[in-house]
């Protein structure tokens, strides 16, 4: 007989983690803890879901039905029927939330010291219940050096969440390093990382100090982290673990204190079995993942993006209105490009002179 498929398995497991870390937030009461189960279960099975009271009444059969660990009879219903993976995930939900709501109940179910508020980033548009989660998250990692691994689709705004993590942050008068793994060809991948002496190589004329010294201090973006070579990644982790680096040609060891922040718009637990992506590195870099919904996955966010678009980019002069048709057309609209494609479609609509004083849906070309 085949092993039962744990979670482990699955290629649900950064989403699974990031589940965990909000239902786990710390100091939440039971009603709070109660509230995220039910909001992180119900995105991950694409159903709806409800907690059942042991005596509550009798709800509907048609249900597949959890045990939350602990909490004699409370139980955990999703409204379809789930293959064994996810039933794996949705069972260590339910156990872990009822630990969870064991330790608020130790602590006197003591109401959480005032519910965390979203911090302000300007230019960052949040108004879905999704992103302003991912400000909250942004205030709290303020003082914390924890690698953050910042996955989405492309387009989502994976890099301005890394600016404000730095610019939020204790660190925020240190430097901010972005480096984009995609860029760089292989042969110099390393000296470009953690820099070289002159002489290192075949046309290493000077010292180089290298992105990870460069951000002494501060904040190191290693962008699109999935495109980073299988023979150097275990020398990023060294750098993870260590907190040192061994420039090219040099004798010793340099010490570093860098906070990573890295972004990827790949499955990197896909790449992991595939054995593109070392799973090392990738349990190293899932210490705080924030994942970051597609655009049409938290449709409140696009008429005020659409709006903060607009009102940038009329320089000044009046901001155009947007007719009903247009706001219709935005809002059903799939936005395959995320917030990239929803800023273009508002750029090419005012690149022409007159500019228009009314977008429609014409006018936008949707
Ligand atoms: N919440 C937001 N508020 C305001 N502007 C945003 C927001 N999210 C994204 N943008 C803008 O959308 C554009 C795309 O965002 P960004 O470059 O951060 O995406 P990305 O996830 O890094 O994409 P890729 O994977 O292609 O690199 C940028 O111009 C960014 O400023
Ligand atoms: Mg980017």
């Amino acid at each position: 007989m085949p092993a039962a498929p744990t979670y482990r398995d699955s290629a649900i497991t950064p989403q699974l983690e990031v589940a965990l870390h909000r239902i786990a937030a710390g100091g939440a009461t039971s009603e709070m803890i109660r509230r995220e189960l039910v909001a992180v279960t119900s995105e991950l099975v694409d159903a709806s879901v409800t907690i059942a009271e042991p005596d509550g009444p009798i709800t509907a059969n048609d249900m597949t039905w959890f045990d939350i660990a602990g909490r004699d009879g409370l139980r955990l219903g999703v409204a379809r029927e789930l293959g064994e993976q996810l039933r794996a995930v949705v069972r260590v939900l339910a156990t872990f939330a009822g630990m969870a709501l064991e330790a608020a109940a130790l602590r006197g179910d003591a109401p959480a010291a005032a519910a965390p508020e979203p911090t302000d980033v300007p230019g960052f548009i949040a108004s879905s219940p999704a992103m302003k989660r991912l400000l909250v998250d942004i205030g709290r990692l303020a003082g914390s050096t924890a690698t953050v691994v910042i996955t989405g689709e492309s387009g989502v705004g994976k890099e301005l969440i890394a600016r404000a993590l730095h610019d939020r942050s204790s660190r925020a008068a240190k430097p901010y390093i972005a480096f984009n793994c995609a860029a760089v060809p292989h042969e110099l991948f390393e000296g470009q990382l953690f820099g070289h002496r002159k002489g290192a190589f075949t046309g290493a004329n000077a010292d180089q100090v290298g992105v990870v010294r460069a951000a002494d201090g501060g904040t190191l973006f290693l962008d699109e982290i999935g495109e980073l070579p299988l023979d150097i990644q275990p020398k990023l982790l060294r750098f993870l673990d260590n907190a040192e680096v061994f420039p090219l040609g040099a004798q010793r060891a340099v010490t570093v204190d860098v906070r990573v922040v890295a972004a990827t718009n790949r499955d990197l637990a896909a790449d992991v079995r595939k054995g593109r992506f070392r799973e090392d590195l990738y349990y190293r870099l899932q210490v705080v993942p924030l994942a970051v919904p597609p655009l049409r996955a938290r449709r409140e966010d696009i008429v005020p993006l659409a709006r903060y678009f607009a009102r940038s980019m009329s320089d000044g002069g009046a901001m155009p209105a947007f007719a009903p048709d247009a706001l219709s057309a935005l809002a059903s609209h799939s936005w395959p490009g995320n917030v990239r494609e929803l800023r273009n479609v508002i750029s090419r609509a005012l690149a022409f002179s007159p500019r228009p004083s009314v977008l429609t849906r014409a006018v936008l070309g949707l």
